[in-house]
C-alpha cells in the first residue's frame, strides 16, 4: 500500500491520484508561496517548470507575471489538471505545458532565463544528469530555483521508505550543482525542506 502511494507522488495516475494531486495542492502552497519571489521574474522572461503537477504554480506565476511560462510533466493526469487549471493563459499563449519526460525531452539549449522544480529532485536517482540538462536548456546567467524537503523530514513519511524516493542532502546537491556548472548557489531552510537557488555560470 505504502508503495503504491509512494509511486503516486512520483506519477500521479488514475482516482488515487486524482487524491494525492489534491493533497499536493494543499500542502505544496506555502513552498509555492516562498519559491516565486526567488525567481525574480523580470517582464518577458521565458521559464520552465519540471514536474508542473496539477499546475498551480504555473498559474499563480503566469497570472501575476508578465512572462511566458512553460512545463513539463510526465503524468498524463497532471498533464490534463494542468491543462484545465490555466486553459486560459494557455488560450493566450502565455503558458506551453507538455507531456513527457524531461530527461528524454528534446528542448532546444539556451531558451530559459528561469528553471524551477518543486518536489521533483527525489525521483531523480541520479542528479548528474538532470542539472547537466538543466544547464543546457538556460540561458547564460539564467536561475535555476528549486525545493526540496529535508531528507529527515520525508524520512519519516512510510511511503518514501521503499526506494521510490532518493533521500538527498543538502551538501550533496550544492556540490553536485557546483560540478554541473552553477554558480551563486544559496539555500534556505523554510519549514520543512529546502529553496535552493543557483545561476548558470557563462
Ligand atoms: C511530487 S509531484 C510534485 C508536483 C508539484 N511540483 C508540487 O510540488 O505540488 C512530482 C511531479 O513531478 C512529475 N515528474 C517526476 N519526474 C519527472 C520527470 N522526469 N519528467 C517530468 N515530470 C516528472 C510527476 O509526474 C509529478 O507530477
Amino acid at each position: 500500500m505504502y508503495r503504491l502511494i509512494g509511486n503516486q507522488f512520483k506519477r500521479p495516475a488514475g482516482l488515487l491520484g486524482r487524491i494525492i494531486s489534491r493533497i499536493m495542492i494543499k500542502g505544496n502552497r506555502y513552498e509555492y508561496d516562498k519559491l516565486i519571489p526567488e525567481l525574480d521574474i523580470r517582464p518577458k522572461h521565458r521559464l520552465l517548470e519540471i514536474g508542473y503537477g496539477h499546475g498551480m504554480g504555473v498559474e499563480r506565476i503566469s497570472s501575476k507575471y508578465d512572462c511566458f511560462v512553460d512545463g513539463i510533466d510526465f503524468s498524463e493526469l497532471m498533464y490534463k489538471e494542468a491543462t484545465k487549471r490555466n486553459r486560459n493563459h494557455i488560450k493566450n499563449k502565455k503558458v506551453e505545458l507538455f507531456h513527457g519526460d524531461f530527461m528524454d525531452a528534446k528542448i532546444n539549449p539556451d531558451q530559459y532565463d528561469r528553471v524551477y522544480c518543486l518536489n521533483v529532485i527525489y525521483f531523480w536517482d541520479n542528479l548528474d544528469l538532470p542539472f547537466s540538462k538543466i544547464k543546457t536548456v538556460l540561458k547564460d546567467h539564467g536561475l535555476l530555483c528549486m525545493f526540496m524537503a529535508h531528507k529527515d523530514f520525508i524520512a519519516k513519511m512510510k511511503f518514501t521508505l521503499d526506494g521510490i524516493f532518493n533521500k538527498y542532502a543538502i551538501d550533496e546537491v550544492v556540490s553536485l550543482l557546483k560540478l554541473a556548472g552553477f554558480e551563486d548557489i544559496s539555500y534556505n531552510l523554510e519549514n520543512n525542506g529546502y529553496i535552493i537557488k543557483c545561476r548558470k555560470k557563462s
